[in-house]
């Protein structure tokens, strides 16, 4: 996985020497795409352009790019906005010439064009997993479900895999340290394999079995069980298909059905995937064959990797699954927002392990707040096949990407595509802050005050969240009262900034309530530099007023979306929007 170099956030160039130290995740609530706002439509126009650009020329400021990679690339989105009837709301796709000429392949890509996915498999994977098992099973040994695995493994050296210790998350989240492949790459099995310094070998025995495509699945695991450790379970990040090949058996054990049905019955059904599939479908003229079915690695079909690199769809399909993903269709939000979390770090601090995700940490820590993307690249090089794939979910903004892509001589590197959408995420991100000062931004008053004894003024700027300016409860200036409690003696120095928690009440016909938690910080504080110091999740809560905490707001919008006051539980204060 190559790292992004996405510019995020360069529109927070606000020039204050303050940073703020905001909650993880979205930095503004939910907002609701419109595609005609100047910002979005601006940035999709931008888009549209840049691959204009890129196409003509195989260059631009992301890298170069080979005439020979045909693509197909979407946007999406969760929110309905006016994007409503569409699985997505942006598409871009490139037809190279060489790809004309080949035979059986689509003449022009479109939406519905069918490209191999690879190890994107992986995705429907796990989720079916999460829909059949729950995530309890996560934390379970491998051994509670494939016991012949315990009994094949030899002693406890190097050369063994402590089965026992490896659990079905670790599996997930390619933090099992076992081996990557099964038996596809050894060198010495490749035809007139010449290298200096590579010993002569007898035609070498592969320690699979013998005809993998007649292998059944207790042979596989015998040999599986064999396969020497990169690392003990728990160690490091280091990816294996074959965790997930083990994963499909799980599955097939635990619900008595073949992975195909498991997936088809459980995820593409309900969705409408009805372009995709395990292994290549019935030839038609919406496949994309660079070359030929051989070289392109279209009609590879390695038994027992259903669940790690069978699949074939289209980019409507991805686009309908990261929705769904996003939006909780087929998992309760709940479980949702569990497997959209990092597993382990990285040695690259911009990226965590999920499962089966690489997450990339966008944004410029510590000037500005973290942006998540949820990405999956398969790109597994020459020898396996000419297809790239790539989907990307940033889940605080609904929205997502995926891109597939089929070359002649071997597989893109699709960053360069998928770096061009930064652009449409900081127009996400932007809209989103207008929509928010908008709706929250103003002054709030008690009602029955004849004064504005209690008041407060919520305010935006080019930092993350919104933020309060003037704030009297009752007359008193609850700025200097705060401001005492944190040890800020000048009030003026006195940052109280509002994020969202994301506890949202759907009152129904009486509209519905969004919470906030204040972060109080000292501006005149000196700034990070080496050490980042930000630990506002540590002082959540933290101040109580008889029984409520101090930095709570409950913002009420009435039934069309429209903020119509605030309520401070710890002042017992509900202050109505002027
Ligand atoms: C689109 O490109 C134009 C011209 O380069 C630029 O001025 C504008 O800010 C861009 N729009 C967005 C939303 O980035
Ligand atoms: C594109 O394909 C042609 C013909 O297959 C080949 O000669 C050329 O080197 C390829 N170009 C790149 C950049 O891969
Ligand atoms: C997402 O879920 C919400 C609430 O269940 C629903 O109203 C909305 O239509 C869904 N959006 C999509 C794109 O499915
Ligand atoms: C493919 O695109 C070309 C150029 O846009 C067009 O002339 C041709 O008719 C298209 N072919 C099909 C089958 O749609
Ligand atoms: C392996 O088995 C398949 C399917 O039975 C058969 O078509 C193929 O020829 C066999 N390959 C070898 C090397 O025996
Ligand atoms: C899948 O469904 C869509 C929308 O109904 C349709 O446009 C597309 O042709 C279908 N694809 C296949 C492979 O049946
Ligand atoms: C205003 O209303 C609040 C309750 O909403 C009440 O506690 C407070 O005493 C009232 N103030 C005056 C001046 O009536
Ligand atoms: C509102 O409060 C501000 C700040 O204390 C004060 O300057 C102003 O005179 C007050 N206005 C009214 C109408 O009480
Ligand atoms: C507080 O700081 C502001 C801004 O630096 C300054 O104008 C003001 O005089 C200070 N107030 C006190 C009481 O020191
Ligand atoms: C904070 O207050 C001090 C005086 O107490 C003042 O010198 C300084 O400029 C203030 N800083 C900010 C950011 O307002």
């Amino acid at each position: 996985m190559i790292s992004h170099a996405i510019p995020l956030f360069l529109f927070l160039s606000s020039g204050l020497s303050f940073t703020p130290c905001p909650l993880l995740g979205p930095a503004y609530p939910p907002f609701s795409l419109d595609l005609k706002d100047e910002i979005i439509a601006s940035s999709l126009q931008n888009l549209t352009q840049d691959f204009d650009e890129l196409t003509k020329t195989f260059s631009g400021p992301n890298g170069d790019v080979s005439p020979n990679t045909t693509f197909s690339i979407v946007l999406f989105s969760t929110d309905k906005g006016d994007a409503q009837d569409d699985p997505f709301f942006w598409q871009y796709h490139y037809t190279s010439p060489a790809l004309k000429e080949s035979s059986g392949s689509s003449e022009n890509v479109t939406e519905n064009s069918i490209y191999r996915i690879d190890g994107l498999t992986e995705v429907f994977t796990i989720w079916s997993l999460l829909i059949t098992q729950g995530d309890r099973i996560l934390s379970e040994p491998v051994t509670e479900y494939l016991p012949e695995l315990a009994s094949a493994s030899e002693d406890n050296g190097i050369g063994s895999v402590q089965w026992d210790d490896v659990t079905v998350g670790q599996l997930a989240s390619h933090m099992s340290g076992i081996a990557r492949d099964y038996c596809g790459h050894d060198l010495s099995s490749q035809k007139n394999f010449k290298l200096a310094g590579f010993p002569d070998i007898p035609a070498f025995e592969l320690p699979c079995c013998g005809n993998s495509s007649q292998c059944t699945t207790s042979e596989f695991l015998q040999s599986l069980a064999t396969r020497p450790p990169v690392a003990p379970a728990g160690v490091t990040p280091s990816y294996s298909n074959m965790g997930y090949q083990l994963l499909g058996y799980i599955l097939e054990k635990k619900t008595g059905l073949d992975f195909s049905e498991i997936v088809q019955n459980n995820i593409f059904d309900p969705l409408g995937m009805n372009a995709t599939t395990i292994f290549a479908p019935e030839s038609s003229s919406i496949d994309v064959i660079p070359v030929d079915v051989q070289a392109s690695g279209w009609s590879q079909r390695t038994k027992g990797s259903e669940a790690s690199t069978s699949m074939f769809s289209s980019v409507r399909d991805l686009a309908l699954a990261g929705k769904a993903i996003m939006n909780s269709t087929l998992l309760s939000s709940s479980q949702t927002r569990r497997w959209l979390k990092p597993f382990s770090h990285t040695s690259n601090p911009a990226n965590s392990i999920g499962a089966p995700w690489t997450v990339y940490s966008s944004g410029n820590y510590p000037t500005t707040p973290l942006v998540d993307v949820y990405t999956l690249l398969s790109n597994e090089g020459v020898g396996e096949g000419l297809y790239s794939s790539y989907i990307g979910l940033v889940p605080d903004y609904g929205v997502g990407y995926a891109i597939l892509s089929a070359d002649t001589i071997s597989p893109a590197d699709l960053n360069v595509h998928a770096d061009y959408t930064a652009t449409v995420l900081e127009g996400a991100i932007k809209s989103s802050l207008v929509q928010a000062a908008g709706n929250f931004g103003g002054k709030y008053a008690a009602s029955n005050s004849t004064s504005n004894s209690s008041t407060i003024t919520v305010l935006y700027d080019a930092l993350p969240g919104l933020y309060i300016g003037d704030f009297y409860s009752n007359g008193a200036d609850m700025r200097n009262s705060l401001g005492e409690l944190i040890g800020v003696t000048n009030s003026t120095n006195l940052s109280i900034r509002l994020y969202p928690t994301q506890l949202i009440e759907d009152d129904g016909a009486s509209g519905s309530k969004q919470a906030f938690r204040a972060v109080l910080q000292d501006m005149d504080a000196p700034e990070d530099f080496d050490t980042p110091t930000c630990v506002s999740w540590m002082s959540l809560d933290v101040f109580q007023y008889g029984g409520r905490g101090l930095d709570e707001f409950i913002f009420s919008l009435d039934t069309t979306g429209k903020v119509v006051s605030v309520d401070i539980p710890a002042l017992k204060l509900t202050l109505q929007k002027k």
